[in-house]
C-alpha cells in the first residue's frame, strides 16, 4: 500500500470513489476517470489495465472492444458476469492524439504505483476470494512482479498488502483483439476461456 493518500477506512463503495476522484493525479485530456464497476459482495473481482476510448466517454470500465469480448468470452466460460466486480489499474484514459484518434498508451509502473491506493482499497471494501489480473499492469499493481507475463498466465500469485487474495494471472482480452491470423486468435481464445473456468472455481 505504498504511495498515495491514506484512504482507508470508507464505508461504500460510493464514498471511497468520490474521495478517490478529488485526489486522482491524473487527468489531462480525458472526459472522466472511471471507477470499477458491480456487485459490492462481488466473490471475483477482474482487473484490466486502463479504461480506454469508449470507456472514457461513458464513464464505465470495459464497454469497449475489449470489454465486449471478455464479455462473450466470460458467457462461454458459464462466468456469471453480473456477479463479477471489474476495475482497472489505473482509472484514466492515457493516450496519444493522432489526427482525429486517440491512440492508447499503457501506463507506466510509476502512473500505476501512484494510483494504487484506489485499488488497494476497491479490494478491502469487495474483499473478493480471488482477483483476476488481465495483462502485465493489473499483474503489477496487484503483485508488484512485473516479470514476463506469457511465461506467469494461468498461475495463481498472490496480492500485495490487504489480504493477501490469490490473484489469477491472464490475459489481457486486448492482446487477444491484435492476434494477427485467425488460428492464433482461436487457440488463445480458448485459452482465456479455460482460465475464466479455472478462476471461476476458486470462487
Ligand atoms: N481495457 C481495460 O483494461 N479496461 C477497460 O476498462 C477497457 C479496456
Amino acid at each position: 500500500m505504498d504511495g498515495g493518500p491514506d484512504l482507508f477506512g470508507h464505508n461504500s463503495l460510493a464514498a471511497l470513489n468520490a474521495d478517490a476522484e478529488a485526489r486522482y493525479p491524473y487527468r489531462e485530456g480525458i472526459t472522466q476517470l472511471v471507477p470499477g464497476e458491480g456487485p459490492a459482495d462481488a466473490d471475483l473481482m477482474v482487473v484490466g489495465e486502463q479504461p480506454g476510448d469508449q470507456e472514457d466517454l461513458a464513464g464505465r470500465p470495459f464497454v469497449g472492444p475489449a470489454g465486449q469480448l471478455f464479455d462473450r468470452l466470460a458467457e462461454k466460460a458459464g462466468l456469471p458476469r453480473d456477479r463479477v466486480y471489474v476495475t482497472n489499474a489505473t482509472k484514466h484514459f492515457k493516450y496519444e492524439p493522432r489526427g482525429k484518434f486517440r491512440m492508447h498508451k499503457s501506463p507506466t509502473l510509476t502512473e500505476i504505483k501512484n494510483v494504487r491506493w484506489w485499488l488497494d482499497e476497491e479490494r478491502a471494501l469487495i474483499d473478493p476470494k480471488v482477483i483476476l489480473a488481465m495483462g502485465g499492469s493489473a499483474a503489477y499493481a496487484l503483485t508488484g512482479n512485473k516479470k514476463d507475463m506469457l511465461k506467469r498466465r494461468s498461475s495463481v500469485e498472490t496480492a500485495m498488502g490487504g489480504r493477501g487474495e490469490p490473484v489469477f494471472i491472464t490475459v489481457h482480452p486486448s492482446f487477444l483483439l491484435r492476434l494477427p491470423d485467425e488460428e492464433s486468435r482461436a487457440r488463445e481464445q480458448e485459452r482465456f476461456v479455460s482460465d475464466l473456468k479455472d478462476v471461476w472455481k476458486m470462487v
